[in-house]
């Protein structure tokens, strides 16, 4: 299974953070915004991973996470000249995806659910027919796309940005999608806004009864950060793991050593190639204690 990260967007919404600054590396506490999206990734067993950008943050982008052998895994770019929704990624990445299957995830969406990682099945996730979808119980579904359930909790309906929510759950900015993804994205037509509609999608599969859905258990996190308000509640969230606990969540170097990615040695090397600092002292002391 491949992974894309679509980090495009020209970041509005948190102007004037975004004037110069590449949304995708804002901090999210520790560590820049794209670690978080890289690392679910990373723990979903994917380490061919594309990062679909703007034309002025490639390069950035591309400084910071480099080829990513460091993390045993394999960085691509492509660059999304204007935002054109995001189920354009699939257009964009028909190269890169192949015959595989692919997972997307969007650039400013943070999840921590460890009981939800541990439960699924990768082998069974990554061969999946047709769509799986995740979803979060929010106070305010109609900012989001959001599900409809039946009596036996099948979903039923997909809805983006509903005046009337059918329920609470909305759907989170991570979904896999078997290799016909490519053909149905080909054929979408714009939306009112003159988007390339992930719900539309995600629709068509409901429609072919091809949908699975991830409900997030109770005591999963889930930011999208794309706001000064949740950039600062995930970080917030994210620091008081840290300062009470001891344990950074989505360190990318931390999740490629404990799944085997890179050997201990390639996990010294990396670590001894950057200034001794907070984050480096956290590394060695995690890998120790292991
Ligand atoms: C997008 C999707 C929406 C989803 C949300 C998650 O919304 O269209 O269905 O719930 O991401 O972050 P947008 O960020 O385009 O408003």
């Amino acid at each position: 299974m491949k992974g894309i990260v679509l980090a495009g967007g020209t970041g509005s919404r948190l102007y004037p953070l975004t004037q110069v600054m590449c949304k995708q590396l804002l901090p999210v506490y520790d560590k820049p915004m794209i670690c978080y999206p890289v690392a679910t990734l990373m723990l979903l067993g994917i380490r061919d991973i594309l990062i679909i950008t703007t034309p002025e943050d490639v390069d950035p982008l591309k400084a910071y996470l480099k080829d990513g052998s460091h993390l045993g895994v394999n960085f691509s770019y492509e660059v999304q000249e204007e935002p054109r929704g995001i189920a354009e990624a699939f257009i964009l990445g028909e190269d890169f995806i192949g015959d595989d299957s692919v997972t997307l995830i969007l650039g400013d969406n943070i999840f921590h659910s460890p009981s939800l990682f541990k439960q699924i099945d990768l082998k069974k996730f990554q061969s999946q027919d047709g769509c799986q979808l995740f979803s979060y119980r929010v106070k305010d579904p109609e900012r989001f796309g959001v599900l409809g359930f039946d009596k036996e909790g099948k979903v039923t309906s997909i809805t983006e940005k509903p005046e009337h929510p059918k329920s609470n759950y909305a759907v989170v900015g991570l979904y896999a999608y078997s290799n016909d993804v490519v053909e149905k994205a080909k054929h979408l037509k714009p939306s009112n806004r003159g988007e390339l509609e992930i719900t539309d999608l995600n629709n068509q599969y409901l429609q072919e009864s091809r949908v699975v859905n991830y409900a997030m258990p109770r005591g999963s996190a889930w930011f999208d950060a794309g706001t000064p308000r949740s950039l600062l509640a995930a970080s917030q969230y994210v620091a008081t793991t840290d300062m009470y606990q001891g344990l950074k969540i989505s360190a990318p170097e931390e999740i490629a050593l404990f799944k085997g990615y890179i050997t201990r040695s390639q996990f010294e090397q990396h670590i001894a190639s950057v200034k001794s600092c907070e984050y480096t002292e956290y590394l060695r002391g995690i890998a120790h204690e292991a």
